[in-house]
């Protein structure tokens, strides 16, 4: 039986809202940059295993081994302008491709010593390669990631950036990272100066059960998020507050999956119980490089597994519209794009 009944998911007009940059870039893409680096300088891969073996779609992550595989793995191989700029332009086709009409992706501005890269060049390489690409069918905007490992300056100065690079395409700025580290409640400075100034914001929510203590989610929310990603080990209190603000919420269905982020498999989700609670959903790939389920497939996934309706399959692809961060004008063109 066809569980989409003869929807094509990959023609409907999605938006993506949760997609890490280093996390979307495609095995096959990692693999050229790898290969070219050899074939330049056998140094300058040396001791890197091959993108298609290390990231193979069998592989098993958890959280303990996925966030090692940036700053171990995916940040070696993307480690000068022309890789960043390369696998940049390599998830905007990917994400193009398969359907995306809007995109909002969100990278942690990084510092490159041994290629000069600073913080503020990463930014301006990125949204450079964006502003090159030019799509007829994709409008592409950037969020600027807070790491929970980054230090009260460090936070500081993502928001700098967010602020300094506004009117080139960022909207807004993310903390996300390794749920097991850092002291969040060091951001607070950090998100009320970003929504003094008008950037909206997105936080990792209660992804891990470390992360989920009822202060740290009560410090999150006292930070007056816009959106939040994830929402798994939420207790019903927090529940209640989220369902009364209506918080737009970022669901990431194959990574949570994936990496055993939830107990059992796609039909257990927490998707089906913020279904019915009139939060705004909007399905996300997070990582689908590594993941290796592209938007189209989550929304395959989810009209199976939850027995959706080709109309209620519309309705959630529309469902997270009034949650983007890209302003008025931008919900118009989606409205009209995705009815
Ligand atoms: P980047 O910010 O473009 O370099 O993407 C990689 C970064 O995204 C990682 O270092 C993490 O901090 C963050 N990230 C990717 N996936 C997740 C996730 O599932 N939870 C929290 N952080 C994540
Ligand atoms: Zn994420």
């Amino acid at each position: 039986m066809d569980p989409l009944h003869g929807l094509d998911a990959k023609s409907m007009p999605k938006i993506e809202l949760h997609a890490h940059l280093s996390g979307s870039i495609s095995p096959t893409c990692l693999h050229e940059i790898w290969l070219s680096k050899k074939q330049r300088d056998a140094d300058g891969a040396a001791g890197i295993s091959d993108p298609l073996q290390v990231l193979d779609p069998s592989k098993a992550f958890d959280l303990v081994t996925f966030f090692p595989l940036f700053s171990k793995y995916i940040y070696e191989l993307c480690n000068d302008a022309e890789s960043i700029s390369y696998s940049t332009k390599s998830v905007l086709q990917d994400f193009q491709d398969d359907g995306v009409v809007y995109l909002e992706l969100r990278t942690t501005p990084r510092l490159i010593k041994q290629a000069g890269i600073t913080k503020e060049a990463y930014v301006q390489l990125v949204l450079s390669t964006i502003s090159s690409f030019e799509s007829p069918t994709m409008v592409t905007k950037l969020i600027l990631s807070i790491d929970r490992r980054n230090s009260e300056e460090e936070a500081s100065e993502v928001v700098d950036l967010a602020l300094r690079y506004r009117d080139q395409g960022v909207v807004g700025v993310d903390l996300c990272g390794d749920p097991a580290k850092g002291n969040v409640e060091i951001f607070r400075s950090a998100f009320a100066r970003a929504k003094e100034n008008g950037l909206k914001t997105t936080i990792h929510f209660a992804e891990a059960p470390q992360s989920s203590t009822e202060h740290e989610l009560r410090t999150l929310l006292s930070f007056g998020p816009d959106r939040i990603g994830h929402v798994i080990h939420v207790p019903d209190d927090i529940k209640e507050v989220i369902i009364e603000r209506k918080l737009g919420l970022e669901l990431c269905l194959s990574c949570n999956v994936k990496f055993g982020m939830i107990s059992g498999s796609f039909a257990d989700h927490h998707f089906m119980y913020w279904k019915g609670t009139g939060c705004p959903i909007t399905l996300c790939t997070d990582d689908v490089g590594v993941v290796g389920s592209a938007l189209s497939n989550e929304y395959a996934l989810t009209a199976e597994h939850f027995g959706l309706e080709p109309k209620e399959v519309y309705e959630l692809a529309r469902s997270g519209i009034e949650t983007i961060f890209g302003g008025d004008d931008e919900m118009d063109k989606l409205r009209k794009l995705m009815w």
